[in-house]
């Protein structure tokens, strides 16, 4: 007997960094997923493989690489984390057999491991027969997310578990928005892979060095996001477009853009985005272009012409689901 789930990735439209110092986000599941199989195995041991290239096997705390080398510890942790904590909660022994199948480049801001941390609980939970609550979801799968940084907002694995379009703040209940306009929405990929857990820090050193300046950039950045809200419910896209343009700013201000993702989003501007701004972490990653329907090619032409690789997305209205395959 096998169990299945899939998660969806996301993009954030507004608040990242900030959300972490209690500023609220504005946040969207994508039509990009992880799919995680598991099986129960006879002994003790957790095997992972992921189609990303990275297989190993956790024999307690003690690590056998198969296939990525070195990375592949540190790529496969979380799920070992994930699983670890589902088997705690329902206070049972078993080895694993954990496939990863993700649609979903890591370490790019476009909620991987979030959505693989809720993926993995999922399917778990569901070999277990246990159908976890949302909140306990997010729960179980922030496990994970501490082991990348030490102080998680919860907002990607929130936006995984519950799908649609969701204003987020740390510690309270996501509150899910029905959006009538649909988003059109290009994400330009630099390529450039990064540890969110450093842009964290990095973001809390500059707070520590510069607290004045920094405590107002940060509840700006809440400002922005209630209005960027009330754009989207209102349906006023242009508005929403422009308060990216300035959330950008304020990521600069953070210290966590940099001149590849300044320039995609400036090709993203030229070629007729309503607004782009970096998505996720920074520091290399995507950046995220509000688009006009009839742009989406012009904008997606500019991305590459950047030497970026465009990906159009939707929104995707489920989050996580899981299923057993006898
Ligand atoms: C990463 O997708 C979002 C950050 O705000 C970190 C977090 O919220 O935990 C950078």
């Amino acid at each position: 007997m096998k169990a299945i789930a899939k998660a969806p990735g996301k993009a954030i439209l507004t608040g990242e960094h900030f959300v972490v110092y209690d500023q609220p986000a504005l946040v969207m599941a994508i039509d990009r997923f992880i799919s995680v199989t598991v099986a129960k195995r006879p002994d003790t041991s957790i095997r992972i493989s992921s189609t990303l290239g990275y297989t190993g096997t956790f024999e307690g705390e003690k690590f056998h690489s198969e296939q990525g080398g070195g990375a592949a510890q540190r790529i496969l942790t979380p799920v070992h984390i994930s699983a670890s904590a589902v088997l705690d909660a329902v206070n049972y022994r078993c080895g694993l057999n954990i496939n990863v199948d993700s649609e979903i480049p890591v370490e790019v801001g476009l909620g991987s491991s979030g959505a693989l941390a809720v993926a993995t609980v999922s399917a778990v939970g569901r070999l277990f027969d246990i159908a976890f609550s949302e909140p306990e979801v997010v729960n179980l799968s922030l496990e994970a997310e501490r082991y990348v940084h030490n102080n998680p907002s919860g907002v990607d694995q929130t936006v995984s578990t519950y799908g649609g379009v969701i204003q987020y703040r740390k510690n309270q209940s996501a509150i899910r928005l029905e959006v009538e306009s649909p988003l059109s929405l290009v994400i330009g990929n630099t390529g450039v892979r990064r540890e969110t857990g450093r842009l964290v820090d990095s973001v809390r050193a500059r707070r520590t060095r510069i607290p004045d300046v920094m405590d107002r950039v940060i509840r700006s950045a809440g400002v922005l996001t209630t209005k960027a809200v009330d754009a989207l419910k209102s349906g006023n896209v242009s508005l929403l477009g422009e308060l990216m343009d300035v959330n950008h700013g304020l990521l600069v201000a953070a210290g966590v853009s940099s001149i590849e993702l300044d320039r995609l989003v400036h090709a993203a501007r030229s070629g007729g985005a309503l607004g782009a701004k970096l998505t996720g972490a920074g520091g290399g990653g995507c950046v995220l272009a509000l688009v006009p329907d009839e742009r989406q090619d012009t904008v997606s032409r500019a991305i590459q012409d950047a030497d970026g690789v465009p990906i159009k997305v939707n929104k995707m209205e489920g989050g996580v689901h899981s299923w057993i395959n006898e």
